[in-house]
């Protein structure tokens, strides 16, 4: 793998993916977005993002999935560090070295956790004292999965997702992450689950996390954790790629704990009850022909940090 340098006086932040342990969404809002009542992990799968100043704006991708990074004013990190230039009137322009890790469209908030390392990176580079709360509001500015990887660890999410709230979690849990196919839309997903709604008739009341899992959580049980997985985008998913069906009931029954779409999908997660349990279902999982790429991660794991700066 050839990895672009980094830029002399570059800040570079470490972030994670997230996976929803529970995803219930309620009913699509005058502005076209859902409520939702979810739980987010974050897990070790992590990109890096480093800021430089440069004549001209720019993203250099690098990293496992660098050929699927978008590199024009479309990519969320260009419009997560132009924000903040131009909130706090920064006259500058960077270079965005993105070193992606986390699959990409896969439903475990690549994108959105690039743009929350931006976020990071710019106000350490820029010098600008962003509290928390800055920092998590211009995040939600930016897309409903960008205030979570700022947080990492565990966090329930209300509104469109993107107003957090902690969540008392112990123990660590050992994910598979399957990715069968080509990149789901998020819109499209959602524009299917209510697709999917209307036509079976589904009267939507407003969603709520389930004492089970907040239960399995405090307990640090995977099993119990397993069995409390749920994911209302799930029937969607199936729907636009049947063979996800296929992936998840392959995954439980090579013994994983529990089998869900990873947020709007196409990505596949298994919880298993060890380290050494996910290198096996892994295994069984490689043998069948059901997916394309395997990731092993735990969580949770901490949210967005600076891991270098012009002074290191
Ligand atoms: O907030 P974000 O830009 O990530 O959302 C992408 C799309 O996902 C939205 O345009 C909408 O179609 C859908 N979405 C939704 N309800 C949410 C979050 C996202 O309908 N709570």
């Amino acid at each position: 793998m050839t990895v672009a340098p980094t830029l002399p006086g570059a800040v570079t932040v470490r972030v994670p993916a997230k996976v929803n342990l529970e995803l219930r969404v309620g009913p699509r809002r005058p502005d076209g977005y859902h409520s939702l009542a979810t739980v987010y992990q974050a897990v070790s799968l992590h990109d890096e993002v480093s800021v430089a100043r440069w004549d001209d704006w720019q993203v250099v991708p690098t990293g496992t999935y660098k050929s699927l990074i978008p590199t024009d004013g479309d990519n969320l990190a260009v419009r997560a560090a132009r924000l903040v230039a131009e909130r706090w009137s920064v006259d500058e322009a960077l270079s965005i070295r993105i070193d992606k890790d986390i699959p990409v469209a896969g439903g475990m908030a690549g994108g959105s956790a690039d743009a929350a390392a931006t976020l990071v990176a710019c106000d350490q580079l820029w010098g600008l004292g962003l509290d928390r709360d800055d920092l998590a509001e211009l995040a939600g500015m930016l897309g409903s999965d960008v205030p979570f990887p700022l947080a990492g660890g565990n966090a329930m999410g209300s509104g469109r997702g993107e107003q957090l709230a902690p969540v008392l979690a112990r123990g660590t849990f050992h994910w598979v992450f399957a990715i069968s196919d080509t990149g789901l839309s998020t819109p499209e997903v959602y524009a299917e689950c209510d697709r999917l709604r209307e036509r079976d008739g589904v009267e939507v009341p407003e969603p709520h996390v389930s004492p089970e899992l907040m239960a399995a959580l405090r307990s640090g049980d995977p099993a119990a954790l397993g069995a409390a997985l749920h994911n209302d985008l799930e029937p969607a998913a199936f729907s636009l790629r049947p063979r996800l069906r296929e992936l998840r009931d392959a995954g439980v029954e090579f013994g994983a704990l529990g089998g869900i779409v990873s947020g709007s999908g196409p990505t596949v997660a298994f919880l298993t009850e060890s380290h050494e349990a996910a290198l096996d279902l892994s295994v069984s999982l490689a043998a069948s022909d059901l997916c394309r790429d395997l990731r092993r991660a735990k969580g949770p794991v901490h949210g967005a940090h600076v891991v270098a700066t012009p002074r290191d």
